[in-house]
């Protein structure tokens, strides 16, 4: 860590985020990836050391580079940002900001798959183990706030909510990332926070300030402003 700030709230806390899509090969030349530029992930890792907080930050291959003064673990896959979780537990917060991919292939080719007069290739796939899931259920050693994402074309707050329930996490942080909202790959954000208490609309505002918000916000749940 570069920068550990002395004297902030989340001083002495330990929190994990994950972030950026995770990409997942189909041979040694193409993959199968979430569109993410890990500009939310990176600002919230941002905002959370510049508290105080260690951060430990699981990246997939973003496009945006990490935050100074955090502790940078980057992955390709899934699995990979899955052990690398395991690996950085325990912590008293995570944050779960990756677009991770839903699926893999059954089994990559090892080799570069050609074109073929024969036809198209046929893709089978397997499904990728769920991190955030896996976090919010564990008995041993989950983290006391664990904050997922819900990023929705529709019914953003009903599929959000349900999400929560079904993930087991404290708190989702979601979004409607339909084309004519402008968020995807945009700089600023249109988040519902639901919590146990329901579910709060914040303004449209930069990631940045999202971020900045969101740290506020844990920094209270952990009890320390
Ligand atoms: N997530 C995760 N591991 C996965 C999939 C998702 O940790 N394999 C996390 C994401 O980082 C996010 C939350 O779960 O915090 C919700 O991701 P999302 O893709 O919206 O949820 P899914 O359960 O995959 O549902 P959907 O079918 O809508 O993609
Ligand atoms: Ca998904």
């Amino acid at each position: 860590v570069e920068k550990a700030v002395a004297n902030g709230p989340l001083t002495g806390k330990r929190i994990l985020v994950t972030s950026g899509p995770t990409h997942e090969p189909i041979d040694p030349v193409r993959y199968i990836a979430n569109r993410s530029s890990g500009a939310q992930g990176t600002a919230i890792a941002r905002a959370l050391a510049a508290l105080g907080a260690h951060v430990v930050f699981v990246t997939g291959p973003a496009d945006v580079p990490p935050p100074e003064g955090v502790e940078v673990v980057r992955v390709q896959t899934a699995r990979e940002m899955l052990d690398a979780v395991e690996a950085a537990l325990p912590a008293d917060a995570g944050v779960f900001a990756a677009a991770v991919a839903d699926w893999r292939m059954k089994d990559a080719h090892e080799e570069k798959l050609k074109k073929s007069k024969d036809g198209l290739p046929v893709l089978s796939f397997a499904e990728n183990p769920d991190i955030l899931k896996t976090v919010s259920h564990k008995t041993d050693g989950r983290p006391a706030l664990v904050v997922g994402f819900a990023a929705e074309t529709t019914d953003v707050l009903a599929h959000a909510t349900a999400k929560r329930d079904r993930k087991g996490c404290d708190w989702i942080v979601a979004n409607d990332v339909s084309p004519q909202t402008g968020i995807m790959g945009g700089t600023e954000n249109a988040v519902t926070l639901i919590t146990d208490s329901g579910a709060e609309e914040w303004p449209r505002m930069a990631k940045e300030a999202v971020a900045e918000k969101l740290a506020d916000r844990i920094a209270q749940a952990l009890g320390v402003a």
